[in-house]
């Protein structure tokens, strides 16, 4: 890894905001903002159990993550059309450009719309739609992750894989999210083995709250390629030394977890300790609009709080870009800037 000049604590803020990065954790539905849900809302006739941006805001107090799915899934049901689901995903871009996301790769909860008589049509081409004027207009790029949500049966997956055959290309892979404890990873290793046959790229959301078995499972029986949080592996060593190994990237996400009780204070977090152990860790921001931050305070706020430095802010941004489904050409791309970007601030 290459070595980084020392940045001065009162600059590194602005580095931080300032370095390219790429986004590969981020539920394209949990960038749904109060205010977007109500003018969602309005147009399309829904009715919401709050009278309010300020009460709806008011409650997202959460305890841990099955108290936020509640709230999340109820927010998603605004969401009816095709434009729509374009106007929250550019909503989700304009943001993301402005903090030098130049790459993400955005997780989408089919189910949770089809179940309400919304076809995958509707949600691929709209989010598809929005991916293609983000990189023509925004200069960012971005593929599609399509989840299956985990505490529903395995059967209803393979629905889901069957409504999304026709919309394939548009989808660079499959991920695994919603309620964890419970629902370990092997509950789905059929429709992970038809995805991987399929050529589609896996992951899954592992340890954010359960146990490191599920991280095991994960990686053993769907043949993940990436970890979504992650961390709880630093309870298992083993595990830590086949994360490091073998580079399997995790996607963590500081704000979320300090959102959803997974640490008591951002102080806590270890994402100092995954980083120092040779873990390919990544910082993502998991559900902006619900955790108080997109991929810059993640960064700002964790740095502060872990005291982070400049080589911490390089690793973090490198791995993003390795750690990202995008073909070789485009990795050289991303780290030429990146590279440069460290070479000439001052
Ligand atoms: N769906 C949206 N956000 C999630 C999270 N943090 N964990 C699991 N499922 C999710
Ligand atoms: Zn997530």
């Amino acid at each position: 890894m290459k070595s980084v000049k020392p940045v001065a604590p009162d600059r590194l803020s602005e580095l931080l905001r300032r370095m390219p990065k790429a986004e590969l954790h981020i539920h394209i539905e949990g960038s749904l903002e109060p205010e977007l849900i109500f003018a969602l809302a309005r147009r399309n006739g829904v009715a919401l159990p709050c009278a309010s941006v300020e009460e709806l805001r008011s409650a997202y107090a959460f305890t841990n993550l099955q108290s936020f799915l509640d709230i999340y899934y109820a927010g998603a049901s605004v969401l009816l059309k095709e434009q729509d689901f374009y106007d929250m995903a550019r909503a989700y871009f304009v943001k993301t450009a402005e903090d030098n996301v130049v790459h993400t790769e955005l997780f989408f909860d089919p189910q949770t719309h089809t179940a309400r008589g919304v076809s995958m049509e509707t949600v691929v081409k709209g989010l598809h739609r929005a991916c293609v004027d983000a990189k023509a207009e925004l200069g960012v790029s971005a593929s599609l992750i399509m989840c299956f949500l985990r505490h529903l049966p395995e059967e209803d997956a393979f629905e889901t894989l069957e409504q999304a055959m026709p919309f394939c290309d548009l989808i660079v892979g499959v991920g695994l999210d919603s309620g964890e404890v419970g629902n370990p990873p092997e509950k789905f290793a059929r429709v992970f083995a038809r995805c991987r046959a399929l050529g589609l790229h896996r992951v899954a959301h592992a340890g954010e709250e359960g146990p490191p078995g599920y991280i095991w499972t994960a990686l053993d029986v769907l043949k993940v390629e990436r970890i979504d949080h992650g961390v709880q592996s630093a309870k298992d060593p083993a595990l830590m030394q086949r994360l490091a190994r073998d580079r399997i990237p995790l996607t963590v996400c500081p704000l979320s977890n300090l959102k959803l009780c997974v640490f008591p204070d951002l102080a806590r977090h270890n994402l100092g300790e995954l980083l120092d152990a040779g873990l390919v860790a990544t910082v993502n921001s998991d559900d902006p609009a619900y955790f108080g931050g997109y991929m810059n305070d993640n960064f700002t706020q964790t740095f502060a709080a872990l005291g982070l430095n400049a080589q911490h802010a390089y690793t973090l941004a490198r791995n993003s870009f390795e750690a990202s489904f995008v073909d070789e050409s485009a990795k050289r791309l991303h780290l030429d800037r990146l590279n440069e970007c460290f070479e000439t601030f001052r």
